[in-house]
């Protein structure tokens, strides 16, 4: 991060403007919605801006020194480069925080683009680089974020002192009002039916006992967090995510989806590399056990889908046999990730009418695969965890009888940026594959649908 975002109170506070035409006035109305004093300084000041209710002094005049002494905050807006320097320098020296518009070399800080639904406040920054992008994004969240819900936020803003003194524990305040949040009381607000929805609040917070709310029980969700790119998150995984007291994530699930985990929540990395556990599997099973004991609401976040060569059966069978509850949530599994993001799709009409998923690495690291069954020139083999074995496994399909100009593909880091397929034979893949160097996760996808790769293609640098 370039800038730390922060927002600060200039409520009366003194924030002095140099600069009297179109770029001040943009910059003062800004600064006036968050009801500061602006005092302008410029030989020529529009008369909107003079006509600005927060404007409380007019200088017009040459900026000077003073003008700053008792300023919390400096925006330059002049026409003048050697001018806005001096002023940018004057304001270092003296610690100020200074903005000289459009020149960030300049800057102390920067003015984001804003969605504003006080109390609730969205700023965005591209850190100068890219501020179109910036405010297009601002326009989606405009959209994205009604307005009610600056009502919502202020209701509840004035409620929170309310519910402090009745619920003294973190946690149970934090189960109240994420039931607020996520029920029907805040779709009132949303429908705009708010004289409504403020009489069911505050029922709500009036009928509100601590105790029932400190003995929920804790819980475990299994969740799928996919193969790696955050946007493939389900919104049922996003939102268990978010409202979790304690994370338990493994090598496979990328820091990018750790990090939309809630900030407060406890992040515990579990490992798992293949023969090197940070955590040995009975130990996870019973860290979840002893954490949903406490009260805990877990979310154990695993790559892919839980249930395909994930081990979540296991993780679950403690769980039931404990009694503690639990969900699963589907995630997207690598071979559908793979497949869809390198363009092989797992079946097509004149290729594969079928699909078998295979893992590549046995408990005792041997591959011992039905092989007969599995060499079906008309059928898709997605082989997991395949890269050592991949060698032994092109040939004894070979062996087995599928000729041995099969296509097949490897595909690496599937749905990241960092994807990297490479295609070939049951012959050659080896070897194009011992030319390059590979990162892990890969999966393998033999079959004759590898032959689309070239025509169906399209997760390009360009879309990444
Ligand atoms: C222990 S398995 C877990 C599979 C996971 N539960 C799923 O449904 O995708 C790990 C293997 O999944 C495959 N894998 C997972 N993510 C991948 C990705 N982004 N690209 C390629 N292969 C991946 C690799 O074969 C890796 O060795």
């Amino acid at each position: 991060m370039d800038y730390f975002p922060a927002f600060m109170n200039l409520k009366s506070r003194e924030c002095v403007i140099v600069g009297g035409g179109q770029v001040a006035l943009r910059k003062a109305r800004l600064l006036a919605s968050a009801n500061a004093q602006l005092v302008v300084i410029a030989p020529d000041i529009c008369k909107e801006l003079k006509n600005l209710k927060q404007v409380h002094t007019t200088h017009q005049r040459e900026f000077r020194d003073a003008d700053i002494d008792n300023a919390t905050l400096l925006i330059v807006a002049t026409n003048d480069t050697k001018l806005n320097e001096y002023i940018s320098r004057l304001a270092h020296l003296n610690n100020l925080p200074v903005n000289v518009v459009d020149n960030p070399s300049l800057c102390s800080f920067i003015t984001p683009s804003i969605v504003d639904r006080s109390p609730i406040v969205v700023a965005i920054s591209s850190g100068g680089s890219a501020p179109v992008l910036a405010r297009s994004l601002r326009a989606r969240l405009e959209s994205y974020i009604p307005p009610e819900y600056g009502q919502l936020a202020a209701s509840m803003g004035e409620l929170r002192a309310q519910v402090k003194s009745k619920l003294p524990n973190e946690r149970a305040r934090r189960i109240f009002w994420e039931k607020i949040v996520n029920g029907p009381i805040a779709k009132q607000f949303l429908r705009g039916n708010q004289s409504n929805a403020i009489e069911q609040l505050h029922q709500a917070v009036d009928s509100t006992d601590n105790a029932a709310n400190v003995k929920t029980p804790g819980s475990v969700a299994l969740v799928g967090a996919g193969p790696g790119n955050p946007d493939l998150l389900t919104f049922r995984a996003l939102r268990l995510m978010q409202s979790a007291d304690v994370i338990l994530h493994d090598r496979l699930v990328s820091p990018e989806i750790v990090d939309l985990c809630r900030r407060d929540a406890e992040r515990i990395y579990v490992g798992k590399q293949r023969d090197n556990h940070a955590l040995p599997q009975p130990k996870i099973n019973q860290l979840l056990i002893e954490l949903a004991q406490q009260g805990n609401s877990v979310v154990r976040l695993k790559g892919g889908d839980p249930f395909i060569f994930g081990r979540g059966g296991e993780e679950i069978e403690g769980l039931a046999e404990a009694g503690i509850p639990f969900e699963v949530v589907p995630g997207i599994t690598a071979a559908s990730g793979c497949a869809s993001y390198s363009g092989i799709p797992l079946t097509h009409r004149n290729y594969a009418q079928s699909c078998v998923f295979v893992t590549g690495h046995l408990k005792n690291g041997t591959v011992n695969l039905d092989w007969q069954k599995l060499a079906n020139p008309d059928q898709t083999i997605v082989v997991y965890m395949g890269l050592e074995g991949l060698p032994n496994i092109c040939r004894e399909l070979i062996n087995h009888g599928l000729a041995d100009t099969t296509p097949a593909a490897l595909i690496e880091q599937g749905t990241t940026p960092q994807q990297q397929v490479i295609t070939g034979d049951l012959n050659n893949l080896a070897e194009l594959v011992s030319e390059k160097s590979v990162t892990a996760p890969t999966l393998m996808i033999i079959g004759g649908v590898v032959n689309l790769y070239e025509k169906l293609s399209w997760f390009s640098v360009a879309n990444k």
